[in-house]
């Protein structure tokens, strides 16, 4: 059976979470920054995911925006730049306007041209989605975006990837699940869905029960699966 319905986690996926560090750190009267953006981006990313699945496991559910300041605040500390206010203030704003990688339009529209559904499925909230979707110009290459906020818990929980199949229907064998985060990959493949998993880094696979089907180093050859 083929795949009709492709599926995009959304920060670190398509949009590339570490542009907000890398650009506040470029900008004039942020020096303290320019040496150590690096830790604080991989901080932040590290503090907001964990936050998200202590919150899924103890029922204790907050929007991903609250997830995102509180992670940005400890990174903040933890890196010694927790003393200026309008540096964590543009760090957020920043965050609503990320850059998307830059084959995403390309293969968004080659995937659209082959007559596939496209869909985010993601931890934001809907406003955040929404504001990063249209920065990054890729509304009218998406047929849904779709948030967590609607069954209010975050993934990996099943009700998250149940979003899609209600929203598209088909089996869960009609979705190609994409994701970066090795660990969400993993709860879609655990799912059922068909997955593959971004490894632009070329991180270590996660030891976990559930494998990707696909591995790849990025985006590009996502339309080349619709059509084997
Ligand atoms: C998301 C996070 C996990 O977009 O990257 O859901």
């Amino acid at each position: 059976m083929p795949v009709t319905t492709y599926v995009f986690d959304a920060y670190g996926t398509l949009f590339d979470v570490a542009a907000a560090a890398r650009e506040a750190a470029a900008e004039p009267g942020h020096d303290a920054l320019a040496a150590s953006w690096p830790a604080l981006a991989q901080h932040w990313r590290l503090k907001q995911l964990q936050y998200t699945w202590l919150r899924a496991i103890t029922d204790s559910h907050c929007d991903f925006w609250q997830v995102t300041q509180d992670g940005l605040d400890w990174a903040l500390e933890a890196t010694g730049l927790d003393g200026d206010p309008a540096l964590r203030q543009r760090l957020l704003d920043l965050y609503w306007e990320l850059s998307c990688y830059p084959e995403v339009p390309a293969m968004l529209r080659a995937l659209k041209d082959a007559g596939m559904a496209t869909a985010i499925l993601s931890n934001g909230s809907p406003a955040m989605l929404a504001g990063a979707v249209q920065s990054a110009g890729i509304g009218d290459l998406l047929d849904d975006v779709l948030s967590v906020e609607s069954v209010g818990i975050f993934k990996p929980d099943a009700r998250v990837y149940d979003l899609v199949q209600g929203r598209f229907g088909g089996t869960r064998q009609d979705v190609l699940f994409v994701s970066s985060n090795g660990w969400d990959a993993a709860g879609a493949a655990g799912y059922g869905f068909r997955t593959a998993w971004v490894n632009r880094a070329a991180e270590p696979i996660d030891r976990l029960p559930w494998q990707p089907d696909t591995v790849l180093a990025d985006l590009t050859p996502i339309p080349e699966l619709a059509q084997a």
